[in-house]
């Protein structure tokens, strides 16, 4: 019965990776959330007929938190995890709309929000990973998985002159060099490591814009469009879960995608 550990699924990408995973009665399915009480509420009026959904309690910054997870798993499925999305993330609403140099001005709030991403996205996932590996060594499936952002794309940002969120896409950097690092170590063992960016997926970022933070997005989206001329606009999660799902699928240590940062088409088309 192949096993799924899901970070961040209290809604968004993340919930809806357990919705298309746990649609197969043959999957079992763990979602990690901060606030479990009220998501495991609405486990059974979204799906009355699943038994194969189990909500954990857990925050990425909380070390101990994610130990009690990695236990509770591993009481539940005999002691192996077969794949592990760290989907679990954060953004800031600080470095939404301006570019770096103007987010400069405010030096200590740049260090308070730059730290705050690199804790939860970087060092978060790091003791998620390495707290997991033992779990995902006795799993068959042996697939750990980053869900990261194609705003951390070297050939992107400059192509682009993408000036927004500039520390978030720090963030998402340090996290596919420590998945690279992962991959290093434990490619040998047969384990893929990747990073998966999921395009760019309506889950509200924008919502409380201002008009004028608003024109700031536009000019981005329209030189998303300019990249990529199929692009309308962010897609839904359902449609992006699906693109990473088949990335996962069809990945492997073999075929040379150990450490690799990708897009939801499994390569370096962006969006
Ligand atoms: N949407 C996009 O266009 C897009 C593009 C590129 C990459 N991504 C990445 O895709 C992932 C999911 O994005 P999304 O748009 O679905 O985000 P979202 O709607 O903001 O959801 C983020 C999820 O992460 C959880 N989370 C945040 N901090 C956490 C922590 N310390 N411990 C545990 N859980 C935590 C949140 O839980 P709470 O409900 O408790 O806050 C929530 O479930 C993120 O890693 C994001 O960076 C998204």
């Amino acid at each position: 019965m192949p096993s799924y550990l899901i970070t961040g699924t209290s809604r968004g990408i993340g919930w809806e990776f357990v919705n298309q995973l746990s649609s197969d009665p043959g999957n079992i399915v763990f979602g990690l959330v901060r606030n479990k009480s009220t998501v495991e509420a609405q486990v059974p009026e979204e799906w009355s007929e699943r038994t194969n959904v189990h909500i954990l309690q857990g925050d990425i910054t909380d070390y101990s938190s994610l130990q009690s997870a990695a236990a509770e798993v591993a009481g539940i499925t005999g002691g192996g995890l077969d794949y592990l999305i760290g989907n679990a993330g954060a953004v800031a609403h600080f470095d939404a709309y301006d570019p770096i140099g103007v987010l400069g001005e405010q030096p200590e709030a740049l260090e308070r929000e730059l730290m705050h991403l690199l804790r939860v996205n970087v060092v978060g996932n790091i003791h998620l990973f390495n707290l997991f590996v033992p779990l995902i060594r006795q799993g068959e499936g042996k697939k750990v998985i980053a869900i990261t952002s194609g705003q951390a794309a070297l050939d992107m940002i400059p192509r682009l002159s993408i000036e927004l969120s500039a520390l978030y896409a720090i963030s998402k950097a340090g996290l596919n060099t420590a998945v690279a690092k992962f991959s290093a170590q434990y490619d040998k063992e047969g384990i893929l490591f990747m990073s998966i960016c999921p395009g760019l997926v309506n889950t509200g970022r924008y919502n409380e814009a201002s008009p004028e933070q608003a024109e700031r997005v536009k000019v981005m989206m329209k030189s998303f469009a300019e990249y990529a001329p199929d692009f309308k606009g962010p897609s839904t999660t359902e449609a992006s879960v699906k693109d990473i799902l088949s990335v996962i699928n069809k990945a492997s240590v073999s075929n040379g995608d150990g450490g690799s940062f990708v897009s939801h088409y499994g390569n370096h088309q962006w969006l």
